[in-house]
């Protein structure tokens, strides 16, 4: 499988094999199975469905994949293989979660906490002689920062620190951390694997078989196993992402386009304009640039109106689906240090002409 292209891995991997076997894997809903040889407990070593996703994604990103409940679940699991009152590195712009998660846990004492900014590669550099979990967000969510993975990944680590990469925004077609150095790569599968907002899942690729063997490990003991459905739905939704992806990145470039050439706007970030601080590092690190544009307004309340005002885009949060959605993100908690003018457009795959339309009359 590994010669084929990412594309074709995508459509190929994670199938049965044999005569008279379904050419998908089914739904199979099953807590235990009939000892003897394979399949035990499902909480233990998993069920077909997740075996499939984890394939497919494992085969995409150059690892073995473990899949979650949720991509919170998946962040959890991997801060549980930190030892006692490690030393955290997260980006200063992240997932209002990871963040979350981690300001808990230092509060509780579990760890101590540093923030980075995402494109400081010398500080990252420095941190990773020192630190037990380099956290990287790239591009960052939301405000599209970019963090040099190439770097980072080959700056000598301490021994047993651990690099993790969000590969959330990228997905495994533009971006591939464990190929760069990063000992896991973290997705939420709720986004662009599953596609159709219809799902909640998470998912972590490993570098290496004792990496791997821990995460399984956590999610026996934690529990945070995913749904049948949701993964048999995240595995359906993979089939068909390199074309969702092509064409809402192509999207994204129009809008981004438009929206920085109009008087109601006064900035935009996406890594495939050239006025992006690292458009440079984006074009060489990434295979595309990504379906998400940040942009500003006036202030809240433009940006209100203009959830408000827009018809075929949804105000709704999360992204990474067929259809395009917008929200203001300071609204959200944790997020009130953003500019209250911010919004964050996840660019679906509807005509781009629509789009351009849709834009238009609400900011006019
Ligand atoms: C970059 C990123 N990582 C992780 C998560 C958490 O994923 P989930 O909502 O599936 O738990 C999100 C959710 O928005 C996200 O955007």
């Amino acid at each position: 499988m590994t010669a084929l292209k990412p594309d074709s891995l995508l459509v190929a991997a994670g199938r049965p094999r044999g005569v008279g076997q379904p050419l998908n894997v089914p739904l199979v809903p099953a807590s235990n199975f009939v000892l003897g040889e394979g399949m035990v407990y499902a909480r233990e070593n998993g069920t077909p469905t997740w075996t499939a996703l984890e394939d497919i994604v494992g085969a995409l990103e150059g690892g073995s994949a473990v899949a979650f409940a949720s991509g919170m679940a998946a962040v959890s699991a991997i801060f549980e293989q930190l030892p006692a009152a490690a030393d955290v590195v997260l980006p200063a712009d992240c997932y209002q979660g990871v963040s979350g998660l981690a300001e808990a846990g230092e509060r509780q004492g579990r760890w101590r906490l540093r923030r980075l900014e995402t494109d400081h590669t010398a500080a990252w550099i420095d941190a990773a002689g020192k630190a037990d979990l380099l956290w990287v967000e790239t591009p960052s969510n939301p405000l599209l920062m970019l963090a040099d993975l190439a770097a980072i990944g080959a700056a000598p680590r301490k021994p047993g620190g651990l690099l993790v990469v969000d590969n959330t925004f990228a997905t495994p077609l533009n971006q591939r951390p464990l190929a760069r150095g990063a000992d896991y790569s973290m997705h939420s599968t709720t986004k662009y694997f599953g596609g159709h907002s219809d799902l909640l899942g998470g998912l972590v690729a490993a570098r290496d078989a004792q990496r791997h063997a821990a995460l399984v490990r956590t999610r026996q003991v934690n529990g945070a196993v995913p749904g049948v459905l949701e993964s048999y739905l995240a595995a359906r939704g993979l089939r068909t992402l390199a074309v969702r992806l092509e064409r809402a990145q192509e999207n994204a470039q129009r809008l981004a386009e438009f929206l920085q050439d109009h008087p109601a706007v006064n900035g935009v970030r996406y890594p495939g304009l050239p006025s992006h601080p690292q458009h440079e590092l984006a074009t060489q690190q990434l295979g595309g640039h990504g379906a998400i544009i940040s942009f500003e307004v006036a202030d809240g309340d433009a940006a209100d109106a203009l959830c408000r005002a827009t018809r075929l885009i949804h105000h709704a949060t999360s992204l990474g689906s067929v259809e395009s959605t917008m929200e203001r993100r300071s609204a959200n908690p944790g997020q009130e240090h953003l500019p209250a003018g911010l919004l964050r457009l996840s660019v679906g795959i509807e005509a781009v002409e629509d789009l351009l339309a849709d834009l238009e009359q609400a900011l006019g």
